[in-house]
């Protein structure tokens, strides 16, 4: 049957089997609309049709669908070309082979309630005002702790640090977000005080990353199954922004659960999974980094619980070939970077980083890693293959050539000729070389070096960026050499990137009239707050992941006990200010849930540092031949093995 009869055929109600509550997991494209998304369509217009929905009631429970929203009205020109019942009972994606569904978070977290001496039905409300005594008594133990021992490894030190993690797990808990019933995500940021919730009521993509690891290490696979199905019914929503829809493949920034009134029925409701592309986010900007952490979780999900089902299904293999698919799409460029607009990632608002920004790059190159590993060979994906191999080996090359600076690099720069016309150019994107600026001549050490945050022609932003760089480590975008001089680096730059608080976003701030052309004017970008060079204890996680990958955890343990003295202290800010990061910050929420997560993995990670595994990449023997070829095949510099003598086919 073909799609549109297909359609046509569902909408006439013609398969009513599908709504029975135990059809669940399907792998096949099924075409299927139930009858009440239709009515509560009907009702609450498109918008609600591009939720997905969950009905309180038994009569109308199955209702994810993926479209493709071909503009006009809403029954004329709506082509829905897949659709897949994703879950049954209502309210559960269906259980997955291997994996216990039935106990689950549940049980964890009852053992986890009970342990701590909490009831469990303790709420964020309860959390957050936490006790003054108990805060007292926490720093009280602290000093006296650093009084003797001044290592903080005493019994005192330790059963304080326990109480932090105990609260971290529990503020984890009270932040998880559900959908008729089962756990999808967590929620921005829990601050039952802030009058300003804007959209930290929402689940972020990137937010929940840090969440997911920490439930993957602690064993609790189900909520993070659940975020990558749910988010993955997301991806192909209809979305439009003026008109004007984006790329087939894009994953929502974030996501929230409504409940409304169910059609025909003024006492019932239903939830409804609301996703927001960007249309309604600050500056309306696409998400690029949605898709890119979601291919990562997915790896990590496979390799933490051993259910490689997931990552098998056919909806979810087309998951992951749509975000390629967008990532690979041939466009204008002459760089193997992506080119993405302002704002496309955790810096989500103007900071001057458009173009090629480095956090970008270094996610594109871990997530084309991620996905080589998961694809499934078949027929159709022998080009997509291809085309994948032949960008990692580019990016990779382009990246460590161009975007690497250390004292030699800049010396070289300094030196540069000028508008060289020719193949064989040095100074390939006509660098001028004033724009060294001064700050950068004083501040790299003589021994590291790290990636700049972008590249344009005759513009590089010598700016250091620390999801870049540490994503760029993790990754193995960076070669082992560069990875070490970046950790290096960080040592060597401590009181500027760690300071009182770990880990500042980027390095220096943009300040005076750069900040008013750059930033916009922007009040919450005002220097050395927020995204510009503001201090971000989320990052804890990335960078404990870095040092791991390197066999450096000393560093990460120390930031983790910078972080320590500060975090719950503080009611787990979202931000720090200041040069030295010494003020909570200015609209920083509080009960942010990634500083919370990013913690938890960070100290997840340091008592079992080969779980680092999940998240790092590595090259295997062919992508390093390749890159060694490529190499060898310029004429400027020669770097990489040099004794390969297997050849990469393309
Ligand atoms: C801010 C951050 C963004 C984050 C969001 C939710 O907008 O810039 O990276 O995802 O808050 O925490």
């Amino acid at each position: 049957m073909g799609t549109s009869k297909a359609v046509l055929h569902v909408l006439s109600g013609a398969v009513p089997q599908f709504l029975s509550s135990d059809m669940c997991s399907t792998n096949l494209d099924l075409v299927f609309y139930s009858k009440c998304l239709i009515k509560s369509a009907k009702k609450y217009g498109p918008k609600y049709l591009r939720s997905l929905k969950c009905s309180s009631m038994s009569g109308c429970r199955i209702e994810s669908y993926r479209s493709k929203h071909l503009g006009g009205g809403l029954y004329r020109n709506t082509t829905i070309d897949r659709l897949k019942l994703l879950s049954c009972k209502c309210q559960q994606a269906e259980s997955v082979s291997g994996v216990d569904t039935g106990r689950g978070n549940e049980a964890w977290f009852v053992d986890n309630a009970k342990k701590t001496n909490l009831n469990s039905s303790i709420n964020s409300q309860n959390i957050s005002e936490f006790d003054d005594a108990e805060q007292l008594k926490r720093e009280n133990e602290a000093s006296i702790s650093n009084g003797k021992a001044g290592t903080g490894t005493s019994t005192f030190a330790a059963a304080s640090v326990d109480s932090i993690e105990e609260e971290a797990w529990e503020l984890l808990k009270a932040s998880m977000v559900y959908y008729c019933g089962s756990p999808v995500g967590t929620i921005a940021a829990n601050d039952p005080t802030s009058s300003n919730v804007v959209n930290y009521d929402q689940v972020f993509i990137r937010d929940f990353i840090p969440s997911g690891i920490a439930f993957l290490l602690k064993g609790e696979y189900d909520i993070v199954r659940n975020f990558i199905l749910h988010t993955l019914q997301l991806q192909s929503w209809e979305k439009t922004m003026d008109c004007h829809s984006p790329g087939q493949g894009l994953m929502p920034a974030s996501f929230k659960v409504r409940t409304v009134p169910l059609d025909g029925d003024d006492l019932a409701t239903e939830e409804v999974l609301d996703p927001d592309f960007g249309e309604a986010a600050i500056g309306r900007v696409a998400p690029v980094d949605s898709g890119l952490w979601w291919i990562i979780l997915l790896r990590a999900y496979g390799k933490c619980s051993g259910d490689l089902s997931v990552q098998e299904r056919v909806d979810v293999q087309t998951g992951i070939k749509m975000i390629l698919r967008l990532c690979l799409a041939d466009g204008f460029d002459m760089f193997p970077t992506l080119l993405v607009t302002d704002g496309s990632c955790m810096i989500d608002r103007r900071m001057g980083i458009h173009g090629h920004p480095l956090e970008i790059q270094a996610l594109f190159y871990s997530a084309l890693l991620c996905a080589r590993e998961m694809l499934t060979p078949e027929d159709g994906s022998a080009d997509l293959l291809r085309a994948l191999n032949n960008r990692l080996v580019a990016l990779s090359f382009h990246i460590r050539e161009y975007y690497w600076i250390d004292m030699r690099k800049l010396n070289e720069i300094y030196r540069y000729k000028t508008e060289e016309y020719s193949y064989d150019a040095v100074n390939k994107f006509n660098i001028y070389p004033d724009q060294i600026s001064p700050w950068l001549v004083e501040w790299m050490p003589n021994k590291g070096g790290y990636l700049i945050g972008n590249l344009q022609p005759a513009h590089m932003d010598f700016r250091f960026f620390s999801l870049g760089n540490l994503w760029a480590v993790a990754s193995g975008l960076a070669t082992t050499a560069q990875s070490h001089a970046i950790l290096d680096l960080i040592e060597a730059k401590w009181t500027d990137l760690v300071a009182e608080m770990p880990f500042k976003i980027c390095y220096p701030a943009l300040e005076g009239q750069e900040w008013q052309i750059i930033t916009g004017c922007d009040p919450k970008n005002t220097p050395w707050s927020y995204h510009n060079g503001g201090s971000w204890p989320t990052l804890l996680w990335q960078l404990t992941v870095a040092c791991m990958k390197m066999n450096r955890p000393e560093i990460a343990a120390k930031a983790v006990s910078v972080a320590e003295k500060r975090l719950s202290r503080d009611k787990w800010p979202e931000y720090y200010d200041t040069k030295k990061a010494r003020f909570i910050g200015k609209q920083s929420q509080l009960f942010q849930t990634w500083s919370i997560a990013g913690y938890l993995v960070a100290k997840l990670l340091l008592a079992d540092p080969n779980a680092a595994k999940i998240l790092t990449t590595e090259e295997d023997s062919e992508l390093v031949n390749a890159f060694s070829c490529m190499i060898s095949a310029n004429p400027r510099r020669k770097r990489g093995p040099k004794s390969s003598k297997q050849t990469y086919i393309v």
